[in-house]
């Protein structure tokens, strides 16, 4: 199996079997993440940079974990502190850091499109580590491998994405990934918060989560991105929870063994109910947060094989 990307910026370029390949791996990073000694040297030598522009606890932490498992010298860029404050523009502070030799550089960026310009200004590798509403690839995958452990497949499943979809970088990527792999999608949120033209692309939408939930192997959760609002998309928080919020009267129209999901952060009482977050025999929330340093550190496995070599045989 090979997996022939020089950078990692969103699903949209992965094959099925890249995201096979990737998942892979991963399963034997979760074995190794469970074990005392979780340190290897696959990364040795190797310098990784993280530039966060934007807030995160799980992306950044476990990018950062998963460097420093796997050998790296990580050095987390603390954007608030650098000159992007007085008034440098991220190329010229990516040509900066890119003087220092890093091998990997993981991007956060408020802005669509920022990481991909900024792959085009740098020799290293590029993880995307979500730019604005377009693209969160470690996200879907992550989510991805989640699934595949609870449901055993990624194909022929009913997956419903819940909420804020228009704002959302992880629906993007995930509706772009769980097709590949031919899962059904069923978008449902409040028509102001679907993106216009959602209806072409090969999932169904509804305003209305018992339908819309409906026999679903899938329920995944997201928050309202008011970061990214320009204005009222929904009526008040108290009426959003009750159209909107996944409640166990909701979740009951899903199948009985249902998984639910939420990136985080989480919002209780607003986008989910605090106790089918926390029910263990249906919550996969820290299960996904698990998976994520397990993906973070196949994405730079094989970005970094491919920095030293070009394409080359991945055995999984
Ligand atoms: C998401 C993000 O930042 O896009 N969080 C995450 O990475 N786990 C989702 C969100 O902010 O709601």
């Amino acid at each position: 199996m090979t997996f022939h990307a020089r950078h990692l910026l969103g699903i949209e370029h992965l094959s099925p079997l890249d995201i096979t390949t990737l998942l892979d791996l991963a399963e034997q990073y979760v074995t190794l993440n469970r074990a005392r000694n979780k340190h290897t040297d696959v990364l040795a030598g190797l310098t990784q940079i993280n530039m966060f522009f934007e807030n995160s606890t799980r992306t950044q932490a476990s990018f950062e974990l998963a460097g420093k498992r796997l050998g790296a010298d990580v050095m987390n860029m603390e954007v608030a502190a650098s000159s992007i404050k007085k008034g440098e523009t991220l190329i010229d502070t990516a040509l900066t850091l890119n003087a220092m030799h890093p091998d990997l550089l993981v991007v956060r960026h408020p802005q669509s499109g920022a990481v991909d310009l900024l792959a085009q200004k740098v020799n290293c590798a590029v993880l995307n580590a979500g730019d604005g509403r377009h693209e969160h690839p470690t996200q879907a995958l992550l989510d991805a491998l989640t699934i595949r452990r609870a449901k055993g497949r990624l194909h022929r499943l009913t997956i419903a994405i819940c909420g804020d979809i228009a704002h959302s970088r992880v629906a993007r990527s995930n509706i772009l990934l769980l097709g590949k792999m031919e899962s059904r999608l069923r978008l449902i949120g409040p028509p102001t918060l679907i993106p216009s033209g959602a209806a072409d692309w090969g999932v169904e939408v509804y305003d209305d989560m018992a339908e819309g939930l409906r026999d679903a192997d899938v329920v995944m959760m997201l928050r309202l991105q008011k970061e990214r609002m320009d204005g009222g998309f929904i009526p008040s928080g108290r009426e959003y929870y009750h159209r909107y919020g996944l409640d166990a009267a909701k979740l009951s129209h899903a199948k009985p063994d249902a998984i639910v999901m939420h990136p985080g952060p989480m919002n209780r009482g607003v986008e989910i109910d605090g106790t089918i977050a926390d029910d263990i025999n249906r919550s996969v929330i820290q299960e996904q947060v698990e998976m994520g340093v397990a993906v973070r550190m196949a994405a730079m496995d094989l970005l970094a094989r491919n920095l030293r070599a070009g394409p080359v045989e991945v055995m999984v």
